[in-house]
């Protein structure tokens, strides 16, 4: 056997930026949440909100304001937000799904691994149904039962476990720096998706899932 390999069991994909290109829509609500207080917001910012679940998203961008809202305004400001994004994703279809998804899934499941799915956000399932991949996992994480945010390593150890897979046999597919140090904080190995300039702290960067090749990471 090459000690150089390690032999794999479970690959593990976050959602939004990943699997489809619903990073995009959350960054137009928040961009249009963000305009309506009054607050700036540009694509650098929007950076620290990748993999970072709602309610601490909307913190991240209130900080920036010098106006103090209460929890109830936060709320509302959440369910606005979550209205928006609803209204962008309504049209989503499998020919939503990014370059290389479905092929990358497939693949996985012909190698004989398991595939988990672990995104923050609550809207997973409803997004998984209109791509039509909810078949396509063994375990979907439940982000409404989460307690911890990423970069926090709860959501991908809670899916290894689901999955029955010791993290250190698991790869996870991420494309926020948040995913990347859950995932590394797991002690699972990890994938970037987007560029390595930016995912500095992944194993290996690919630009998207076209790039995939399990074989690169998982022959013994
Ligand atoms: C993550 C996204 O997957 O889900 C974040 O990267 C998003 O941008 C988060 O804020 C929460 O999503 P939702 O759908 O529960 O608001
Ligand atoms: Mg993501």
């Amino acid at each position: 056997m090459n000690k150089n390999k390690q032999v794999f069991e479970a690959v593990i994909f976050d959602l939004d930026g990943v699997l489809a290109d619903t990073a995009h829509f959350h960054f137009l609500a928040w961009q249009h949440l963000a305009q309506t207080q009054g607050i700036a917001f540009d694509e650098v910012f929007n950076e620290r909100l990748k993999g970072i679940d709602r309610m601490a998203s909307l913190e991240l961008i209130l900080s920036q304001s010098n106006r103090v809202y209460s929890q109830q305004e936060k709320i509302e400001l959440a369910r606005e937000k979550n209205q928006h994004y609803l209204q962008f994703t309504g049209t989503i279809t499998p020919a939503d799904l990014l370059p290389g998804a479905r092929d990358a899934l497939n693949l996985v499941r012909a190698a004989g691994l398991k595939t988990g799915l672990a995104s923050v956000s609550k809207n997973a399932f409803f997004i998984l149904e209109k791509l039509g991949i909810r078949d396509c996992f063994d375990d979907v994480i439940d982000a409404a039962l989460l307690t911890h945010t990423k970069p926090h390593p709860e959501i991908f150890l809670t899916s290894a476990s689901h999955l029955g897979v010791a993290p250190a046999a698991c790869i996870g597919v991420e494309d926020s720096l948040a995913g990347i140090s859950s995932i590394k904080s797991a002690g699972m190995f990890a994938i970037g998706i987007g560029s390595p300039t930016v995912l500095t702290f992944a194993d290996h960067v690919i630009p998207d899932l076209r790039h995939f090749m399990l074989s690169t990471y998982a022959l013994n």
